[in-house]
């Protein structure tokens, strides 16, 4: 593995090894205290974010490293040429993390990086939230394979990721969104010979027996000026009680979530949910792809 673009770019026994070294790392994590010493990552942000920039930042921290935070505003970036920037970021740094508004940015630093370069969230994937989700559910069911999982809402960056993650390491995942929102045919491709993805636009029919629920923003970050639009069709993919009747499935959201919307405060706040687990785990699957990535 040199980069991380999309999971596309892993097997799923190298996912499942990254799950594995996640699971060692949030268990034993002194053991892991110097094992990138005098590491650099540089942690390039074209969007906010709480989640990806904390966990990559103590995660560096931890493992005995350091993380230089670069915000896409008030670097060179695009003064000058991107891949000449990005070149010069390989002769101070070991790695770098990238969230950017469209993924050729990220193909394009690939293209010349000689250090990996890890996809932090892109407008089509986020790698690293469907790596966490993963250690998450085999952290709360004890295993992968043979479990469903329901994406309800907007077929986006996440349920890009989290179709590929799941049917590669032999989950089902049943996606649910409206017409005109569905996932990447990308994505749809690279799952399509494990069978184990279903979509549809019925949201009760995609929780039926699911193991987990899991839903993100309607609104993704640069989708703001569709805001007005997208309120009008999503409501009836809101995952609320009546949703979910008596069934008793994880429920997990990457956050932020926008309560009201696409999740009740009932769910979200209720005995099922996880989701304050799954934001811990962002730090414990990274800790385990840095390693991976760097060692
Ligand atoms: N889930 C996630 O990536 O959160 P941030 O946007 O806050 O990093
Ligand atoms: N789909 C969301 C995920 C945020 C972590 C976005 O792209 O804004």
């Amino acid at each position: 593995m040199k980069h991380l673009l999309t999971l596309k770019d892993l097997s799923g026994e190298t996912i499942l090894e990254l799950i594995r070294l996640g699971e060692s790392v949030k268990r034993f994590p002194e053991s892991y205290s110097e094992a990138l010493k005098n590491k650099v990552l540089a942690m390039i942000f074209q969007k906010t974010s709480t989640r990806t920039r904390m966990s990559f930042e103590a995660g560096m921290a931890q493992l005995g490293g350091h993380a230089i935070y670069l915000d896409w505003c008030t670097t060179n970036l695009t003064v000058g040429h991107l891949q000449d920037e990005v070149r010069c970021m390989g002769r101070y740094a070991n790695a770098i993390t990238a969230r950017v508004d469209n993924h050729r940015t990220l193909r394009q630093m690939a293209r010349v990086s000689e250090i990996p370069v890890i996809n932090a969230l892109s407008d089509r994937f986020h790698p690293c939230q469907a790596l966490g989700d993963l250690l998450t559910i085999k952290e709360k069911t004890g295993r992968l394979s043979g479990l469903k999982l329901a994406y309800v809402g907007d077929g986006n960056n996440v349920c890009n990721s989290l179709i590929i993650a799941c049917t590669a390491v032999g989950m089902r995942i049943s996606v649910a969104t409206p017409s005109g929102y569905e996932p990447l045919p990308e994505a749809v491709n690279a799952a399509r010979k494990s069978g184990l993805l279903q979509l549809g636009k019925d949201p009760v029919k995609a929780v039926r027996g699911a193991d987990i629920v899991y839903t993100d923003t309607w609104v993704s970050l640069g989708h703001e000026e569709e805001s007005k639009e997208r309120l009008k069709v999503f409501p009836p993919y809101q995952v609320n009680s009546k949703l979910l009747g008596k069934s008793r499935p994880f429920i997990m959201h990457c956050l932020p979530a926008h309560r009201g919307y696409e999740i009740t405060d009932e769910v979200m706040d209720g005995p099922q949910s996880v989701v304050f687990d799954q934001a811990e785990n962002r730090l414990h699957a990274q800790k385990a792809l840095l390693l991976g990535l760097l060692k």
